[in-house]
């Protein structure tokens, strides 16, 4: 079965490759691929790198994808990854020597976010279609130079929002889209982090905005991407408060990293690293060839992000959405909510992935029905991200013709206005203004997110 789609998909993409147009599903752009299995090279042999798109890819994905070449700025830790990965394939710290040997098709690009830009926007110039981890890229800038460079190519960026395929998410999307809550009015999305996960965000380079873009970037393009997704539309404008709170220099001491501090036996954010088998070879053993502390302090003067945050949208819709991302809570989940002419569906996700299912809430206005409140069951599948990240891949690698009715694979037009919102919220923030989304790049927002015709 899977081997059939795949004969169909090489058969089809060549031809569907010629009408490329800028729309927010990637599939509108179906990859040229010339040879028999799809030859791909990973930039970026982190921890995401070498797990999903790495070893995942070689031990379930190779009778369609070939990885060609493995590259990261730092030579021990692109070696490391190629025996971790269980690859043949040549390594590589330089992108251009990479793409002139190897010659791939397709780039996957999962360095840290800062980097995103340049390899992509050199990656298409090079010929090769991209497939990318979220956030597509930290600032406006380097968005517009990405849609341009895009535009100019021909070729096919795919934004992987692993966050839109757990079936649990596609039920809620095919609820909104069969009109169960009518027309949407607004909306609430109020994300926690745990105490654990905002300090593992504080620890790395995700602590500084220059590198990350700030949480308001760097995992609201997650949330952001959801509600456009689920509300189908775009953002207009956007009005943000955040600030920083228990870490940086709000620490009464800080140190090196955490092997080697003072004060490792009163830090409630020690963290041992040497415990971490496969961290301490990836990172610690690698840190002399570029400086990556993996266990870094999480007082540290240079933590300029924020821990809690708050913001209005502003669709071009009319539709409003509150937003909150905190760690104030020792809880990892959310509560998504909307609210429309017919009724309002809630849904709150806890636990990830402790229960084989989340129980989404219907609340019909009594005006048009006089039936109760009612429960949605929406069931998880086996799989990372309930399922998704399955879903994801199987899509991309095994079958990309197959239809998308829901809208899940996304491109730039969606990566860019996923996180325009987040950029959006960091400058309101600097400044205490509402930020105009269409002041930021030459993409105007629509009421209607355009999708495939
Ligand atoms: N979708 C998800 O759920 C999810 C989960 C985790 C990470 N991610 C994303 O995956 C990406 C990687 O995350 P990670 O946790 O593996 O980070 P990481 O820091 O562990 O790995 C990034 C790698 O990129 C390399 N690198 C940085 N700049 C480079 C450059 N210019 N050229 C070549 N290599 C470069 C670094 O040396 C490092 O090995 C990030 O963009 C992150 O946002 C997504």
């Amino acid at each position: 079965m899977k081997k059939m789609n795949r004969r169909q998909f090489m058969a089809n993409t060549g031809a569907a490759a010629g009408g490329a147009l800028l729309l927010g599903s990637a599939s509108v752009k179906a990859a040229t691929r010339s040879s028999k299995r799809l030859r791909v090279a990973l930039v970026g042999t982190g921890v995401r790198g070498c797990s999903l798109w790495g070893r995942n890819l070689v031990e379930n994905y190779s009778d369609y994808v070939q990885m060609v070449g493995l590259c990261d700025h730092n030579p021990g830790r692109v070696n490391y990854a190629k025996q971790y990965i269980g690859c043949d394939c040549p390594v590589f710290t330089d992108l251009e020597e990479l793409v002139r040997k190897q010659k791939p098709e397709t780039l996957i690009v999962t360095t840290e976010d800062s980097a995103h830009h340049k390899i992509i926007v050199r990656g298409l110039e090079l010929g090769c279609n991209i497939i990318t981890e979220k956030p597509l890229t930290i600032d406006e800038k380097k968005a517009q130079a990405i849609i341009d460079a895009e535009r100019k190519s021909g070729k096919n960026v795919i934004v992987t929002f692993n966050y839109r395929y757990p079936p649990y998410r596609a039920k809620i999307k095919e609820l909104l889209m069969q009109g169960l809550v009518g027309e949407i009015t607004s909306a609430e999305f109020q994300y926690y982090l745990s105490d654990g996960h905002l300090a593992e965000y504080m620890r790395r380079w995700h602590g500084e905005a220059c590198r990350g873009g700030t949480l308001w970037v760097h995992k609201g393009t997650h949330h952001f991407d959801m509600a456009n997704w689920f509300i189908d539309s775009e953002p207009k404008e956007v009005f943000a408060y955040a600030t920083l709170e228990r870490f940086g220099s709000n620490g009464a001491f800080r140190g090196k990293s955490c092997r080697n501090c003072a004060h490792s036996g009163k830090c409630a954010y020690f963290w041992d690293i040497t415990k971490k088998e496969h961290l301490y070879n990836l990172y610690t053993k690698n840190e002399q060839y570029d400086g990556y502390v993996r266990d870094n302090c999480v007082f540290r003067h240079q933590i300029d992000i924020f821990s809690k945050h708050s913001a209005v949208i502003k669709y071009a819709n009319g539709v409003y959405l509150n937003y909150s991302l905190t760690g104030d809570s020792d809880y990892e989940g959310y509560w998504i909510a909307f609210n429309g002419t017919r009724g309002r569906l809630e849904a709150r996700i806890e636990g990830f992935g402790s229960k084989e299912y989340n129980e989404l809430v219907f609340i019909p206005n009594s005006r048009f029905s006089d039936k109760p409140a009612q429960i949605i069951k929406a069931e998880h599948q086996p799989g990372g991200h309930w399922g998704g990240d399955p879903i994801m891949l199987d899509k991309i690698f095994v079958h990309p013709d197959k239809p998308d009715p829901l809208g899940q694979q996304a491109g730039v037009r969606d990566g860019v206005m996923s996180i325009l919102i987040g950029i959006a919220a960091r400058t309101s923030v600097y400044t205490g203004k509402p930020v105009n989304i269409a002041d930021l790049t030459d993409l105007t927002p629509m009421a209607k997110r355009p999708v495939k015709s």
